[in-house]
């Protein structure tokens, strides 16, 4: 067959809410053109993000039933802990409510002020955990990720002589490296597997611990699979087997592929080290046996990690992603190539070339997406990394302008993309005449959560003096 279908049925469905463009005009405007200030139920498709918005199996909703929400030893968290080990492989097992509650543990177990901790590229939670603790966060993608329009299979990789070059002379301690599976800051693109065992060794070499950020594990294993060489006959849970036993410890966002609704874990081989983040756990978190969960939490999450290492699901998923990628491509969207493994990244600079970067081409063009189709994005460019300077005024930008349509797991069909598809392709036949944005209001951090933003009229297009030729 070459149809590569949804390996599920629906059991259970949400009625999407069909606008009409007069309400999502006005919708933008009430929410200040900021498409995280809409209320959700008012959006068509939504591509804002692929953590925490799947859809659980019938499987996971049964096992929820059997959540046991005692304070302390419930059997959930050995049913949870069980199968973090048997995926993961390490010693400590630490529950947390999300993703970034690991990170924060883990930065103030482990850094100090005047740390570096490189990666390929930090999640924004991750960067702003360890700059919380006044450590430095270092990016260092391969060279190959630097060029958005042109596809390599492990875009996601270390650069591992600048990784070498740090161990070798840090500017300050080295207390932990990392490495993000797949890496969501550079277009979801995977790490192969001989590069996160030449950065392990490189790691064990200098005495560093390992790291990796697992939040799309699984969907790197695919990668590895698909497209390294020696992987082709190997089931996924091997090959993740494989990746962690390279590392000494992870962080894990469970909204992804641990295809739950919320959750995240801390892994770690050292004794002492777990032993204080199970201090700070009680703090903030929770008790060590539920972290900052429900019983039915952990339970979603256990059976979750293995329903995302089925091959069939994978294949699906990617094959679903890839599809869109290719369709815009066609449509004349330029993206980051080649398709990542949980989203496509418009390049929005190139696609609105008329827009100066000081009128957001990648805001101005998730604006326009809801506006036409009511499909939520996020912009992943200056809205979101750049910053505004109060006391001078002077502003700074980021180096890309991209747009991430994100698909949530198993709960869009293929013709839910296909409306994406059309939605772009009607959008590329306009794309001149969509205006750019200027930003109105907005906080000193993390503004692109709650700016406020207003349309600039396009500027007349420049007009050819009387008598002179046209180029
Ligand atoms: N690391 C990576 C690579 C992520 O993509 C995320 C979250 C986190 C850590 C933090 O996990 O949200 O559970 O606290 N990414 C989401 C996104 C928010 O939309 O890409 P969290």
């Amino acid at each position: 067959m070459r149809t590569i279908i949804e390996p599920f049925r629906i059991k259970s469905v949400e009625p999407i809410r069909m606008s009409t463009a007069e309400e999502r005009e006005r919708l933008l405007a009430e929410a200040g053109y900021n498409l995280f200030r809409l209320p959700s139920d008012q959006i068509v498709i939504d591509l804002l993000t692929d953590s925490g918005t799947g859809a659980m199996s019938a499987q996971q909703w049964a096992a929820m039933m059997q959540g046991d929400e005692s304070y302390a030893g419930s059997p959930s968290f050995r049913r949870f802990e069980a199968a973090v080990r048997d995926i993961f492989g390490f010693r400590h097992v630490i529950p947390t409510h999300q993703g970034r509650a690991a990170e924060r543990i883990l930065a103030a177990t482990l850094l100090a002020p005047g740390d570096v901790v490189p990666n390929n590229t930090h999640f924004d939670t991750t960067r702003a955990n360890i700059e919380a603790v006044g450590a430095t966060a270092l990016d260092l993608p391969c060279a190959e990720s630097r060029s958005l329009g042109t596809p390599h299979p492990f875009k996601g990789n270390l650069d591992l002589e600048a990784l070498a070059h740090l161990l070798e002379r840090p500017p300050g301690r080295v207390p932990v490296a990392f490495a993000t599976i797949t890496n969501n800051g550079g277009g979801g693109q995977p790490v192969s597997m001989a590069n996160l065992r030449a950065a392990s060794e490189l790691c064990r070499r200098h005495g560093v611990p390992f790291y990796i950020d697992a939040c799309r594990f699984a969907e790197n294993a695919y990668f590895i699979r698909k497209r390294e060489p020696g992987f082709a006959d190997r089931p996924l849970i091997e090959i993740a087997r494989e990746m962690f036993a390279l590392a000494d410890g992870c962080t894990m966002s469970a909204k992804k592929d641990g295809m739950a609704n919320i959750g995240g874990f801390l892994c770690t081989n050292d004794d002492s080290v777990a032993r204080h983040e199970e201090e700070l756990l009680i703090l903030t978190e929770g008790f060590p046996t539920y972290g900052g969960l429900a019983g039915r939490d952990l339970e979603a999450i256990a059976v979750g990690l293995y329903e995302a290492l089925d091959l069939s699901y994978q294949e699906y998923r990617h094959a679903s992603v890839q599809y869109l990628g290719e369709h815009i491509v066609t449509a004349g969207v330029p993206i980051v190539q080649p398709p990542g493994g949980h989203a496509i990244y418009i390049d929005a600079a190139s696609f609105l070339s008329h827009l100066p970067r000081e009128q957001y081409p990648g805001q101005a063009l998730a604006i326009e997406l809801y506006r036409h189709a009511g499909i939520r994005s996020v912009e992943i460019g200056s809205v979101m990394f750049g910053r505004h300077d109060p006391l001078t005024g002077a502003e700074t930008y980021a180096a890309r302008e991209l747009v991430r349509l994100a698909i949530p797991r198993r709960v869009y069909t293929q013709s839910h993309i296909d409306y994406v598809v059309e939605s772009l392709a009607e959008i590329a036949a306009r794309r001149t005449a969509i205006p750019g944005v200027r930003i109105v209001e907005q906080p000193p951090a993390l503004r692109h959560f709650s700016a406020t933003f207003e349309p600039v009229a396009l500027a007349a297009p420049a007009r050819v003096p009387a008598g002179s030729a046209r180029p």
